[in-house]
């Protein structure tokens, strides 16, 4: 199975097996029945591919869960609780609620995927993490073949991080509880550009206060003039995380680098923008091609020849690119999109120490 158009990156990978999931019941159907099979080989999640770095050959059995379904599960004074199939499409989810006037998904506008993988990075942007706004996740444990309900607390969610994320290849998400507002007048819009481009938008309307919809209309506004749409130019979104710096590194730094972007921290630390480091090491649109960082955000790596370039050519790069980084400015740069080896673990990366 040519798994090259089922990952936003467009890397060439062929699957050997691709099991497509569209209720929960086929799955425990599907374990019970092809014991042999899953005693030798490794199951794989794939949900909407965006941010995973597809080996050219996977010998797993690759699970796609594909369940959808929007279910309002009560409405209690200003509280909404959703219930939202894996399979859904994250970007329409969230458009779904604003209409609905359910609020606090807005800031993650346009952020590709589906809804399954939200939890396993805490997707994350413009001062909201998934974790804000998630009550609860329904996932199948593979190891015992048994389901679970995971609180918010259960999941253990750090910055780009859940338990799902350290334990790979243990859980399928199946479905994930929201707890959503439907105050108008509540709005975060505070990072970066966001309060300007909003206010705009409600001047248009005629309307002083900024609502949920018009940071949504920012969002999209400022994701599609800096991010590149992955139908058009591949990409994984973030390639690296955000480094978390000691403060006392950060302020030695900013002696030499008086420009340079952090944001404070608990416990002491600064988390630096990555983006701003690779683009100061003279590396914006640079790297290894056809892997670049994009011409408008360098924390980004596109492929310029789709279905063609392999995950060895994204380690390449990834490589040069930390390098230069670090011999610059003593830091060293983690990749943020999971690695998927031949056999199906995660995690390995033989090009990269
Ligand atoms: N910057 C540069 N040069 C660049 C890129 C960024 O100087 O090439 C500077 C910007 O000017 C800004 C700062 O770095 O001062 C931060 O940039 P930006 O607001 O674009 O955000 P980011 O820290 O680079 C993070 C997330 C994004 C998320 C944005 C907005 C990570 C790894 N990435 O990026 O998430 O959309 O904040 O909240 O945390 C993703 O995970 O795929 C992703 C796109």
């Amino acid at each position: 199975v040519d798994l090259s158009h089922s990952n936003t990156m467009a890397l060439a990978c062929a699957a050997g097996s691709v099991v497509e999931l569209t209720d929960e019941s086929q799955l425990d159907v599907f374990m019970a029945s092809y014991e042999d099979i899953i005693s030798q080989k490794s199951l794989f999640v794939l949900s909407g591919g965006s941010n995973v770095l597809l080996p050219a050959q996977l010998d797993a059995i690759v699970l796609q869960p594909k369940m959808c379904g929007i279910t309002l599960v009560a409405q209690i004074d200003e509280y909404v609780d959703i219930e939202v199939m894996a399979g859904e499409n994250w970007h329409d989810l969230v458009v779904h609620t604003v209409n609905q006037g359910w609020y606090g998904l807005e800031n993650l506008a346009l952020i590709p995927g589906l809804t399954g993988a939200a939890p396993v990075q805490n997707i994350g942007a413009y001062g909201v993490q998934l974790e804000d706004c998630l009550e609860y996740v329904r996932a199948y444990h593979l190891p015992t073949k048994t389901w679970h309900q995971l609180s918010t607390a259960d999941c253990e969610f750090g910055y780009r991080d859940s338990i799902f994320k350290r334990a790979p290849n243990t859980w399928l998400i199946s479905c994930v509880g929201f707890r959503l507002h439907t105050d108008v007048n509540k709005v975060l819009a505070s990072y970066g550009d966001v309060k300007t481009v909003a206010q705009r938008y409600a001047e248009q309307q005629d309307r002083t206060q900024v609502t949920p919809v018009d940071v949504m209309q920012a969002i999209i506004d400022i994701r599609q003039q800096k991010l590149p749409d992955p139908k058009h130019l591949p990409n994984c979104g973030s390639f690296f995380q955000n480094p978390i710096i000691p403060q006392k590194q950060f302020t030695q730094l900013q002696t030499t680098y008086p420009t340079i972007v952090g944001y404070p921290m608990p416990d002491d630390m600064v988390k630096v923008a990555a983006g701003w480091l690779i683009e100061q090491a003279g590396l914006k649109g640079g790297g290894i091609a056809p892997i670049v960082t994009h011409q408008h955000q360098a924390l980004v790596l596109t492929n310029h020849t789709p279905y063609q370039a392999t995950q060895y050519d994204v380690a390449t790069s990834q490589k040069y690119i930390a390098t230069v980084v670090f011999e610059k400015f003593a830091i060293q740069l983690s990749r943020e999109p999971v690695w998927v080896n031949t056999d199906g673990s995660v995690g390995y990366d033989e090009y990269v120490a």
